[in-house]
């Protein structure tokens, strides 16, 4: 029933920037009947629909002229379990860390790397998530989603999402398919991704040297908190830039000048580099505009000290692209949706 939306909603409390935009229309859905039924009212009043789940990679830039709807639907299930290999499935409006702690809890492993992501299960393959050598592919068992051309509900496998660095078939084509739970492929042994970054020496400086899938997920969450800031306590969207990839040339040709870049190597010959550093070395870190700014202790992460408006993170975020493209020839995407 339409008369469920309300009306003028502020959206600070549903985006982790905290900005402070109004929402023409809210309303949250719990299952797939009420899917359908806000998305029917919503053709039949003609009115758009901007669809979200913890507001994590979201950057508002003014006040929403669509009916948003929050994906609320509850619920974790296992669906078979053979011994070793166990299918979990997820709806979409989980919360994503409480699920990565359910599937701990139970003795699964698989999600551990993933530990602490802000978001909700079903913006998850979105973007392929990923953080210290793992992303949500590595993991994928297949989700369902709805065809919002069609009404249909389409089951995706692993290679039908295209899956790629920040990246899938659901992010290439936007507003297309309403993600409404997702499966995991998770483990009762774990197989431990511990070469990315500072996770193995942070184990052995606990004296940990066989860890469990809750002590990597332990040493993960202490990583994360002493550099990535709580949205809770200063707003944020995690990494605001992708990390760039570029031709080995190019790499070679930054490192000439700047012989500590950090880089990464591709299977495709091509460099992964690290946008923080760029950044970092452009000068930017910890630099402040009103109340935008970028984090002193990670340059990749934009913050809202209060009251800073989307537009104004935007213009930093462009003025840092702009930057960088000229120091070092490098062009920054940005990882956050704008609206
Ligand atoms: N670095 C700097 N200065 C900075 C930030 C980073 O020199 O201000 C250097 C670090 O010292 C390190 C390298 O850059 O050598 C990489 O830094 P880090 O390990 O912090 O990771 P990142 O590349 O900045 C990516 C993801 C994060 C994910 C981490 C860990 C992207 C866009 N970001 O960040 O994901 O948690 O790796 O795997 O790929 C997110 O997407 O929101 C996110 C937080």
């Amino acid at each position: 029933m339409s008369g469920q939306w309300q009306e003028q909603v502020s959206l600070k409390p549903y985006n982790t920037f905290g900005i402070d935009v109004a929402a023409r229309y809210f309303t949250d859905v719990h299952n797939d009947v009420e899917v359908r039924q806000a998305l029917a009212d919503a053709k039949h009043r003609q009115v758009p629909v901007l669809v979200i789940g913890g507001g994590s990679n979201l950057l508002l830039t003014a006040d929403v002229q669509a009916l948003v709807m929050r994906m609320a639907s509850r619920g974790v299930r296992i669906l078979a379990d053979d011994g070793q290999r166990v299918i979990v499935e997820a709806e979409a409006g989980e919360p994503w860390h409480p699920f990565v702690q359910w599937s701990l809890a139970q003795g699964l492993a698989g999600l551990e790397n993933l530990s602490l992501i802000p978001g909700t299960v079903g913006a998850a393959p979105m973007q392929n998530i990923g953080a210290y050598g793992v992303e949500i592919k590595d993991v994928f068992a297949g989700l369902t989603a709805l065809d919002r051309q069609t009404g249909e509900l389409r089951e995706f496998t692993l290679e039908e999402c295209q899956f790629a660095y920040r990246d899938s078939v659901f992010k290439q084509h936007p507003g297309r398919w309403l993600i409404l739970r997702v499966r995991f492929a998770l483990s009762h042994v774990m197989q431990a991704h511990l070469d990315y970054g500072p996770v193995r020496q942070r184990l052995s400086e606990q004296g940990i040297g066989q860890p469990t899938a809750q002590n990597v997920s332990d040493a993960i969450c202490s990583i994360r908190r002493e550099k990535l800031p709580d949205p809770v306590e200063l707003g944020n969207a995690g990494s605001f830039f992708k990390n760039p990839v570029v031709a080995a040339v190019l790499a070679d040709r930054i490192r000439l000048q700047y012989p500590g870049l950090v880089a990464y190597p591709q299977a495709d010959g091509q460099v992964k580099l690290a946008a923080g550093w760029l950044i970092e070395q452009a000068g930017w870190k910890g630099h402040r505009e009103g109340d935008a700014g970028v984090h002193r202790l990670q340059s990749l992460v934009l913050v809202n000290y209060g009251q800073a408006s989307g537009l104004q993170l935007h213009q930093l975020a462009q003025k840092i692209q702009a930057d960088i493209l000229e120091r070092f020839d490098v062009r920054l995407e940005m990882e956050p949706n704008l609206y």
